[in-house]
């Protein structure tokens, strides 16, 4: 049985001894193993079926523990590990031969962060080992922002998840990269473009996958609920296509009232798109919980994280 606990000597145990632990970061759950012991890293492939062309991130808790990891490291990578690190920024640097190849799906690149949560942080502090973490969901399907949500998605699979709360942003990591030496967005996430042009300036952005061969993850259908979803402008004028279903809604800021509607979710009435990433999640996985006949979900606004909430829902809602 799956223990939701937060008991980190527990998780060090686990860990030491080639386990798979859920834990917790600000953005969303990984499910987490160390990055030198071929059975943790089977696993997670394992437990979350994910394609074995697809490499893992890795997660440390200081920049001396990175620069172990790699063989290189360009100008503006440290300029944007300065900004942002401990944070929600993932950069895939040159690896140098430390790193196991099964960890990188045997590029010679490794995708790596200091995440910003005081839990995994203490954690990451006591162990003599980096962890490879991936998001904790079943490849597909929504990440986790809480230890239920993994508990939900694994039952017995995993033995423990690491309880850290809520994930405070809620939507993954934004993944830049390099290519000759130039900065490249592979995904967008919970820090967003304009921070990012704050630090480096312009960057190339290679978010979809026919251009972006180098981030395999980016597959185009993931981010998915079970119920059929649909992204549209104009919510109020959709639904009015579907009187005689059950519909769950959600939608920024604006409530919408229609006979049809059997839960509405509003995800900043403030008008807060960093509030309503840090909801997104939750949301769908709350309106996929309540078996209706369909999700409809409105655009955002084409600036800051709300780019990054377009994405996921353009995700969720391909066929
Ligand atoms: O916020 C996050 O990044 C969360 C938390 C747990 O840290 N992790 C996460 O991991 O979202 P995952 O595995 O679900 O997404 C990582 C993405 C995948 O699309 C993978 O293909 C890509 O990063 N990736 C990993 N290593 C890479 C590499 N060396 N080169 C290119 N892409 C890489
Ligand atoms: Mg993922």
């Amino acid at each position: 049985m799956t223990i939701i606990s937060k008991d980190i000597s527990k998780a060090i145990s686990l860990l030491k001894n080639n386990a798979i632990v859920a834990i917790p970061t600000e953005t969303v759950y990984g499910l987490a193993g160390n990055i030198y012991s071929e059975n943790a890293i089977r696993k997670i492939f394992e437990v979350k079926k994910r394609p074995h062309f697809n490499p893992l991130i890795v997660h440390v808790d200081s920049l001396k523990k990175v620069e172990a990891l790699v063989s290189e490291f360009p100008e503006k990578a440290k300029l944007l590990a300065e900004a942002f690190w401990p944070g929600s920024l993932t950069l895939i640097l040159k690896k140098n031969s430390t790193v196991p190849d099964v960890v990188t799906a045997g590029k010679d690149t490794v995708a790596i962060r200091i995440p910003n949560h005081p839990v995994t942080l203490g954690l990451l502090q006591q162990l003599p080992f980096p962890l490879a973490a991936p998001s904790a969901n079943p490849f597909g399907s929504i990440s986790p922002t809480s230890a239920t949500h993994v508990e939900n998605y694994f039952k017995d699979a995993i033995e423990m998840v690491l309880d850290g709360g809520t994930c405070k942003n809620g939507i993954e990591s934004t993944i830049i990269g390099f290519e000759n030496n130039e900065p490249v967005l592979y995904r967008l996430g919970s820090i967003s473009i304009e921070e990012i042009t704050k630090i480096i300036g312009d960057i190339k952005i290679k978010n979809k996958q026919e251009i972006a061969p180098n981030a395999p993850g980016m597959l185009e259908r993931h981010y998915a609920p079970s119920t059929k979803t649909f992204l549209v402008h104009d919510v109020a004028q959709f639904i009015k296509n579907y009187p005689d279903k059950h519909i769950g809604v959600l939608v920024f800021s604006k409530a919408i009232v229609a006979p049809n509607i059997k839960k509405l979710v509003v995800l900043s009435k403030k008008k807060n798109l960093k509030e309503a990433a840090s909801k997104l999640y939750k949301s769908l996985h709350d309106l996929d919980n309540l078996h209706l006949d369909m999700i409809v979900t409105e655009t955002f606004p084409d600036v800051e994280l709300g780019k990054s909430i377009n994405d996921r829902l353009e995700r969720a809602t391909k066929d």
